[in-house]
């Protein structure tokens, strides 16, 4: 089984989305002993903001940017291609200014690619990634959002149903108040009594 775990917070050994993500793969990793695992740290590698020649070579719109360099591909199809063959994809994801870093929004630019984990049809979208898990853990400074500004478990439950997989989540709000530490050690648990069947 192959396991793709992503980091995505620039706050480095103090972050509580990495801390999370990593019990996250560890009961995977006790579950399944020949798990193969890539880890993809988004902030000390980083994929460039997205541009025509960045897409993604299978993506109908890169055909269209006569300079775009096999090089400048070659990074976001391995991107593209390591998540198609994850079966499971756990995600540390901070919420900056209320929505997903952009560090991973460059990410995700990469791997909604209409062909191959979307198309259109006539009879709207299909989602192509179905059978995957998809795990992602958030964390915020404040408590809850107001649900105008809450732009990542939203967005992510969004983006990952409109390529057919129902994203599962582990919380932790309030890490910036007096609860930091009941809310993270309630996340802490739930990482840790996570289901860890291949696909849910
Ligand atoms: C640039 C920046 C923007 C942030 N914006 C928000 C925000 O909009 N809402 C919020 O609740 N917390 C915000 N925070 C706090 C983080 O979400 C919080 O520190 C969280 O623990 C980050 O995850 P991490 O510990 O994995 O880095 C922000 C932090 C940073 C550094």
């Amino acid at each position: 089984m192959k396991l793709l775990h992503i980091d995505s917070s620039i706050t480095g050994a103090a972050s509580a989305s990495r801390k999370l993500s990593a019990a996250i793969v560890a009961r995977f990793r006790a579950e399944y002993p020949d798990l193969d695992v890539t880890y993809r740290d988004l902030v000390s590698e980083p994929l460039p903001h997205v541009t025509l020649a960045q897409l993604p070579s299978s993506h109908p719109l890169s055909q269209r940017d006569v300079s775009a360099s096999e090089a400048e591909q070659r990074e976001s199809d391995s991107t593209l291609a390591q998540f198609l063959a994850a079966d499971v994809v756990v995600i540390g994801a901070p919420t900056y200014n209320f929505t997903v870093s952009s560090q991973l929004k460059a990410w995700i630019d990469r791997i909604l690619v209409p062909g191959q984990t979307f198309s259109y049809t006539a009879q709207g979208v299909q989602g192509l990634a179905r059978g995957k898990r998809v795990i992602v853990a958030v964390t915020s400074g404040a408590d809850a959002p107001p649900a105008a500004l809450e732009h990542v478990e939203t967005y992510l439950r969004g983006v990952f149903a409109f390529i057919g997989v129902q994203a599962e989540f582990v919380v932790a709000q309030g890490l910036a108040t007096a609860r930091s530490e009941e809310s993270l050690k309630h996340a802490a648990n739930a990482a840790n009594t996570f289901s860890v069947a291949a696909v849910a």
